[in-house]
């Protein structure tokens, strides 16, 4: 009997329409019931990941869920029947399971393996896995006819190229995702850059005039306590608002850069700068590891900084921890392959730690936008601040926080 091309063309089909491999087993299952003799088939595909290892997709009948929780993973290396298998381009037949020499024993002893028949599944020199079909235990042995065999090897070859266009699928898939991550985050970048021009030129003329009337303000005497009440409202209004100018007015500076900075030092004097700003109960500490000298603008690196310490008070409240740590980080190609944000190199690192509350997922692409805040009396231009001056020293910003387990903002400038 010869094998019925029409039928095959109709399950090529349906092998090339599934958009998992599970689904493919599906197809093939329903298949290898409906052209040969046999009610059990299995798929094993070589991991795209770790060639060296191949895994059962899903394996239809009985023996399903005793095959996966006995050997869900096979090492190529360990095994000479797939080794046969993959490297012979004709089926590979084991009449009986317990009685051949190239079978794994303690496994057919489990699953009462009984014939196997297996076929590489190729495309030209690359093997995509093996597929297979077989009996169980009282269903006896049952060797293949000429005529099975045959259409098992066709059926493979179909199988093969459906495999691959899975693989690619999986590929295309995880490169989308990775690049709408890297657009958005561009994206935000972007809005600083407009953002800082737009607001540098308001923030210098605001300045100036929150200068005039801070000058004023303070070389006038109150005469009644509701006249000094009123006064260091006003004070303490015209200091806020220069606070905001002057964040405005660095989003539109250009860095300065001066060789050899050195990390810790800038983690030191920031510091300095901003203890006093944070609760007695709040323990901060300098975890000042070897670091290789960068190319920076010291005043901008100390200013971002200090925003990271600031949003990590706020973080933290009255009491709680936090932990600014300076690392030599060597980030290699593979990694920064699949991490977006990352780029290969040697940096020095600043990660500032705080054990507050962390930053609920859906924030966190929102945090660098200008303007975006949280807090009742935020500006929203710390972050956006902090992340120019990291792209003006072509450096990475990176942010890693869970609800409950706290934040870590990295800091990463590159290595002189
Ligand atoms: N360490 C942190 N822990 C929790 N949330 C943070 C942290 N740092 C930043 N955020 C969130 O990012 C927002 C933006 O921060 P930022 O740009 O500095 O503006 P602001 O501090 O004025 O709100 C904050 O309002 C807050 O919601
Ligand atoms: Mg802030």
């Amino acid at each position: 009997m010869a094998i019925d091309l029409k039928a095959m063309l109709l399950h090529a089909g349906e092998l090339q329409r599934a958009t998992t491999l599970g689904e493919l087993l599906q197809v093939t299952h329903a298949a290898v019931r409906s052209h040969t003799r046999y009610v059990h088939s299995w798929l094993a595909v070589v991991d795209s990941d770790d060639p060296g290892f191949m895994y059962f997709v899903n394996v239809t009948g009985s023996q399903e869920a005793l095959v996966l929780a006995t050997c869900p993973r096979l090492s190529v290396a360990d095994d000479v029947l797939v080794q046969e298998i993959l490297e012979s381009g004709e089926p590979v037949v084991v009449v009986e399971a317990a009685e051949d020499p190239r079978t794994d024993k303690q496994i057919v002893a489990l699953l009462k393996n009984r014939t196997l028949v297996n076929v590489a599944m190729a495309v030209g020199t690359e093997r995509m896995g093996t597929f297979g079909v077989g009996t169980y235990g009282d269903e006896g042995v049952m060797v293949p006819t000429e005529t099975e065999l045959e259409w098992l090897v066709v059926f493979a070859t179909q199988l093969a190229s459906a495999v691959v266009r899975l693989n690619l699928l999986a590929r295309q898939e995880q490169d989308t995702a990775a690049r709408v991550k890297l657009e958005r985050h561009l994206e935000a970048l972007q809005r600083v850059e407009l953002m800082g021009v737009l607001a540098a030129g308001v923030a210098h003329d605001l300045n100036n005039y929150l200068q005039v009337i801070h000058g004023n303000l303070t070389s006038l005497e109150p005469r009644t306590r509701e006249d000094a009440e009123t006064f260091e409202d006003m004070l303490h209004a015209t200091t806020k608002a220069s606070e905001v100018a002057r964040q405005l007015l660095s989003l539109g500076r250009s860095a300065s850069l001066k060789q050899g900075l050195d990390l810790n030092r800038r983690v030191e004097s920031t510091l300095k700068l901003v203890r006093s700003a944070i609760p007695r109960g709040v323990t901060v500490s300098h975890d000042a590891g070897q670091v290789p000298p960068v190319e920076g603008d010291p005043v901008q690196i100390d200013q971002a900084l200090a925003n990271l310490l600031i949003n990590a008070r706020d973080a933290v409240g009255d009491t709680g921890k936090i932990v600014v740590a300076v690392s030599d980080q060597e980030l290699h190609a593979e990694f920064a392959r699949s991490n977006p944000w990352a780029k290969a190199g040697r940096y020095g690192r600043v990660r500032v730690h705080d054990d507050g509350p962390g930053i609920p997922p859906e924030l966190l692409e929102r945090i660098y936008d200008p303007l975006f805040t949280t807090k009742a009396t935020g500006t929203g231009l710390g972050l956006a601040v902090v992340s120019r001056v990291v792209q003006q020293h072509r450096g990475l910003l990176h942010v890693e926080s869970r609800a409950g387990a706290g934040t870590s903002f990295d800091l990463y400038l590159p290595a002189q």
